[in-house]
């Protein structure tokens, strides 16, 4: 029996509040129902404890069977059944019906075969067909049906029956169907039941759940009731299919209606794959169902690929790896085709024939890849990029801007965008992020610092000149933009201003609702479509009226609105898809909305693509990026929010662990964002006490300036005395095998990923709770001269930390903005940057008081002639061209970091003589 400790802490953990998702309470569930009921296998036991065995298992049947009606597996029968035998007080069956389930759950061969519950185990798992046909029916991929249909039992079971009767060994997949009674059922079922690929909507049901289970009502907050009830009828099934899409847009959806289909069609085929007038041909609906899962699961170019592969090709073109000639011929490097597998060096050419394409000019594979991507991600256009997303934001800023544009920029950007400047020759234009000084990081840029700036270029007279805004969303620290707030009020002051959105880490944010709404293409779709309808036009009277009152200085504070007459939507996004989701190295993609593509950027699009783009692209690259794009139409809303439920485990976990949360704790959201920029008010995702209950993320999602994405983990380590570095190298690396790869001074960052899984969470856990054992110990056992040490340490890494700079500004030589009438602060960093190729023009200086502070005290403006990036924060504290100001000279002073590009202690930073800087300024 477990000790009184144990279960305390048991009990605690099926506080309902405490799970972030009913996936996890349903594992749980069903592993306690085993274990409990297993136990009351056992012989001898008390009176006592089998009465409290039984509640407890009559508590967990009861959670179960609410669960249990949105998946196929374990059927309404099943759950049926072990209700019987908990009433016949039959516990050994029980026992190994419930462990039956739990094995076919966990290990999945629900998914290729019928479990029947009444027959014995054993018989079941006789293997009644041939070898070969169970070796295939394990290869077909297994999905659900949903119907949302108000059918009595018998009625789901003839029609399930029916479905199944069609099966045909020829089909590439195998599905079993889930019946649900009601409105909030199919949404708390397609938000649930990851399985789920397609929707049959009937007619006639009602909008009520009979289920209470508070972790599933979670879902319904979205449900617009009045909206339901104003509805005819026939336009109920089309509202559940618009809520549904809004969820999963991945989904197939059928209509089932008995209305007349000519009435409604026109309105609704735009989300339904098609529509059934009264179904009644099962084989129709069969048909379509499975045509609808092979159009997401094509991969054009893979298959076209492999298909290559196969070909005996004769090569007589450059490249002798391919077909793995020059290795398996070798007698020194034989062991690249014991590691690789020969398939790699079949799948290599440098050929563009046999069925492969160009991606410098698809028009087969490679562009239907490109189309299906683009289908999948929400964007209008997607192009592939085999050299990272470094190459593809200098693809996409050449292509949309000319030498002397202005861009303006998050000041903490990626460095290919400073790289990308120069060679476009934007004058750039920075923007400060608000810091996080105590945490030694950036945040992001407020929304009023845009405007202020945007405003500024107008009163200059030069706001044409203006043409892109570019922005990391989200930032390496997991800090995400209101894009649409941002895209909307921009568009109010330019509105064709073209955006930028670094998505290098979200290119998962599209496959779950919440996140899907903060990315650069759902938003750009939606700004469109509200721009063009008649109620923004009456909004945008009523906000002219309002607006016309104010005084331009006041714009900066006020809610902007575009002119739907003027606005044009143009975003662009780059994804990096090997970050976060399945693509090898390099792999990453851009998405285009924007509504003047063809009329304007298509030409310097292409040419943009070719001056990045190898002529010899890497094939393994494209093909697992097609391969990628069929996993998140297929199965990316159950991988990423199992991600994220797995991500709030780990947050969970350390805050309720005693020795943990002494040591460390998750920055939260009040901590990475100040309380100006959450209207919401909401401080905490989670909240140790209450756990997950009305913690209101969703709303903080929907309304604040800025959110945390939680699958990024910042854990910050000032009271440990370690600093971020060291914890990185010395404890997670050196100690126990973890790697990460960004730290801040008293941080460190754990990102989770589609691939992380829960044995990978416990160990960490484990990892930190042994950590903290050590540092315990380490405390326990100090002298007093070690603990004053050690005290030291802790405050240095909590409280002594040198704030972080602001841009200073470009130096006159360089600085556009500086003569405009109202001052601007763009600059010619690509002038600068190769004004310092001439040794001449530069000199070095020591960052020490005797050198450079006496050179700044005589009043010389010193400038910066190459990037300075310190590692962490990771981002240039000096461009080219940029005045060094007392503030940023303190902070590298300050610096404890080894790693410094472009800075050699000993030599110094590379300045422009002022020499040539008067040259230039006399020219
Ligand atoms: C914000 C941002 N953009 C772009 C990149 C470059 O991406 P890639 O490694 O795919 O070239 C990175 C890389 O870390 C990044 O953090």
């Amino acid at each position: 029996m477990p000790d009184n400790g144990t279960l305390k802490k048991r009990k605690e953990r099926t506080n309902l509040d405490f799970y972030h998702s009913p996936t996890q309470l349903r594992f749980d569930t069903w592993h306690r129902l085993e274990e409990h009921s297993s136990r009351l296998r056992e012989k001898h036991m008390r009176k006592a404890d089998i009465n409290s065995l039984s509640k407890r298992i009559r508590e967990e049947l009861s959670t179960i069977e609410v669960i249990e009606n949105y998946s196929a597996f374990p059927s309404t029968e099943d759950i049926g059944l072990l209700w019987e035998l908990f009433d016949q007080q039959d516990f050994a069956v029980l026992a190994r019906v419930v462990a039956r389930i739990v094995r076919a759950l966990t290990n999945g061969t629900y998914r290729s075969r019928e479990i029947n519950l009444r027959v014995s185990s054993e018989l079941d798992e006789r293997d009644e067909l041939s070898p070969e046909a169970e070796a295939q029916l394990h290869q077909r991929p297994y999905f659900e049906l949903l119907f949302v249909d108000e059918s009595g039992d018998d009625d789901v079971r003839r029609m399930r029956d029916n479905l199944r009767s069609l099966r045909r060994p020829e089909d590439n997949f195998i599905y079993d169907i889930v019946v649900v009674p009601s409105f909030e059922d199919a949404l708390i079922a397609v938000l649930f039941n990851y399985n789920i690929q397609a929707v049959v909507i009937r007619y006639g049901f009602p909008l009520h759940s009979v289920n209470h289970l508070e972790i599933l009502q979670r879902y319904l907050s979205k449900i617009d009731e009045s909206e339901y009830e104003d509805a005819l009828d026939i336009e109920r099934g089309p509202l559940l299919g618009n809520v549904i899409s809004d969820l999963r847009p991945e989904l197939d959806l059928y209509l089932v209606t008995d209305a007349a289909v000519e009435d409604i069609a026109g309105n609704v085929t735009q989300k339904f794959s098609r529509i059934f007038y009264q179904q009644e041909d099962y084989l129709d609906l069969h048909l379509n169902v499975l045509r609808g899962i092979q159009a997401r699961y094509e991969t054009p170019f893979f298959t076209a690929l492999r298909k290559y592969s196969r070909q005996p090709t004769g090569v007589f073109h450059a490249m002798p790896i391919s077909r793995g000639k020059s290795v398996t011929k070798s007698h020194w490097i034989k062991e690249m085709v014991q590691f690789y597998g020969i398939n790699i060096f079949l799948a290599e050419t440098s050929a563009t024939s046999g069925g492969l394409d160009s991606l410098l000019q698809p028009h087969g594979p490679i562009k239907k890849a490109q189309e299906l991507a683009a289908r999948a991600f929400g964007a209008r256009r997607t192009y592939f990029v085999t050299n990272g997303t470094s190459t593809a934001n200098k693809i996409v800023v050449q292509a949309l801007v000319k030498p002397g544009d202005i861009i303006l920029i998050d000041r903490d950007c990626h460095k290919s965008h400073h790289y990308g400047m120069v060679l476009a020759g934007a004058h750039v234009c920075y923007l400060d992020s608000y810091p996080l000084n105590d945490f030694s990081m950036y945040g992001a840029v407020p929304l009023r610092e845009i405007k202020h700036k945007l405003l500024e270029y107008k009163k200059a007279g030069i706001l044409h000149k203006v043409k892109m805004l570019l922005l990391t969303n989200c930032t390496f620290d997991g800090v995400v933009y209101n894009v649409e707030r941002v895209m909307e009020e921009c568009l109010a002051i330019k509105p064709d201003l073209m955006f930028l959105w670094d998505e290098a880490w979200f290119a998962f944010a599209s496959f779950t609702p919440t996140y899907r709404r903060r990315t650069a293409m759902a938003t750009a779709a939606r700004l469109r479509l509200r721009f063009a309808s008649a109620e923004y036009r009456a909004e945008y009277e009523a906000y002219c009226k309002r607006i016309s009152k104010v005084k331009q200085e006041d714009l900066v504070t006020e809610r902007l609105l575009p002119d739907p007459d003027l606005v044009r939507v143009r975003a662009y996004a780059t994804q990096s898809t090997h970050k976060s989701l399945t693509s090898l190295r390099q792999g990453s993609m851009i998405h285009v909305y924007d509504q003047d593509f063809s009329l304007k950027v298509q030409e310097p699009f292409d040419e943009a693509f070719m001056t990045h783009t190898s002529t010899s692209p890497n094939y393994q690259i494209l093909a697992s990026l097609d391969m990628g794009r069929r996993q998140v139409e297929l199965e990316g809303f159950e991988m990423v929010q199992k991600q994220i439920e797995l991500a709030m485990t780990i947050r969970e976990r350390v805050a309720s662990h005693p020795l943990l949360s002494r040591y460390f704790r998750f920055l939260s959201a009040h901590e990475m964002i100040p309380e100006e920029f959450r209207p919401s008010g909401i401080a905490n995702y989670f909240d140790p006490q209450k756990g997950w209950r009305n913690t209101r993320m969703e709303e903080a999602w929907e309304t604040d300036d800025f959110v945390i994405d939680l699958t990024r983990l910042t854990l910050y380590l000032g009271l440990t005395g370690i600093d971020g570095d060291t914890f990185k190298n010395k404890y997670l690396m050196d100690k126990y095998g973890i790697q990460i790869n960004k730290t801040s001074r008293n941080t460190v960052l754990f990102m989770t990923n589609i691939g992380t899984t829960r044995s990978s969470v416990a160990f960490l856990l484990e990892v930190l709770v042994k950590i903290a054992t050590e540092l315990d110990q380490e405390r326990e056992e100090a002298s007093r001269v070690e603990r004053r040490l050690i005290d030291k340490r802790v405050k240095s890494l909590s409280q002594e930390l040198p704030p972080l700079p602001d841009f200073s500004h470009f130096h006159a030589a360089f600085s556009m903005g500086a003569s405009n009438k109202v001052k601007t602060g763009e600059g010619d960093i690509r002038r600068a940057f190769f004004l310092a190729y001439d040794e001449e023009n530069c000199e070095y200086m020591t960052i020490d008081e005797e050198t450079i502070g006496k050179a700044m005290k005589s009043g010389r403006e010193l400038v910066s002639a190459s990037f300075v990036t310190p590692y962490p924060p990771g981002f240039p504290v000096l461009v080219p061209g940029q005045v060094i100001s007392e503030q940023i000279l303190a902070f590298i002073r300050a610096l404890d970091v080894k790693e410094i590009h472009g800075y050699e202690p000993q030599i110094g930073l590379q300045l422009f003589t002022e020499e040539v800087l008067q040259n230039l300024q006399q020219q």
